[in-house]
């Protein structure tokens, strides 16, 4: 057990790299089989989702392309509630099948937005990839097709997940102590 200290908060060891990186790969080999010839375009929404990003694509070895987006809708460490504009997405995604990968679903109204705008431009089909859920934290209908983990209800930190901006170099996944 490690425990780090972010700002006014400590958090401590949670879920270690080898439990995280085990799930991972088992993400990407369901997404291996189940994609095989679809040659799918993946969105990495940043900024949370990096290091889970590069460790799916290092386990994806069908053919595909990768582009990332950023979606922000979070503030401290509490749900804002607030959405913004999707940035950053230059391909065409007329007729693709588009993975999002996405670090975390929380409340899910981030993920429900990004669809929505998603949709507009008239994929074939989107599927989800994320690394964690907070299933009881969820507000909205999702049909979520990939998830590494679910977690419960608690602020966590590291493999690029941050409190206020840091945090997201750590290997490990951390739980705040003092909530
Ligand atoms: P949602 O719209 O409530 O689902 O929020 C999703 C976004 O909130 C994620 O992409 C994260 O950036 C952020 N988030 C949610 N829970 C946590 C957490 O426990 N730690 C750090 N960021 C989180
Ligand atoms: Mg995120």
């Amino acid at each position: 057990m490690n425990t780090i200290h972010i700002k006014d908060k400590s958090f401590t060891t949670f879920i270690t790299e080898e439990k995280i990186l085990k799930e991972v790969t088992r993400v990407a080999a369901e997404i291996n089989r189940d994609l095989k010839g679809s040659e799918p375009l993946f969105l990495s929404v940043l900024n949370g989702s990096f290091m889970f990003t590069a460790d799916l694509m290092k386990n994806i070895d069908i053919p595909c392309d990768i582009s990332f987006v950023k979606l922000a809708s979070y503030c401290g460490d509490s749900s804002t509630g607030k959405v913004k504009e999707l940035v950053g997405l230059n391909e065409d995604i007329t007729g693709r099948t588009v993975v999002i990968v996405e670090d975390i679903i929380d409340t899910g109204i981030t993920m429900q937005r990004l669809i929505k705008t998603l949709k507009a431009r008239n994929p074939k089909e989107i599927r989800i990839a994320t690394l964690l859920v907070k299933p009881d934290k969820l507000q909205v209908e999702l049909d979520i097709d990939y998830v590494a983990m679910n977690i419960p209800n608690d602020f966590i930190v590291g493999y690029g997940l941050d409190y206020d901006g840091k945090g997201r170099n750590y290997r490990d996944i951390y739980t705040i102590v003092n909530k």
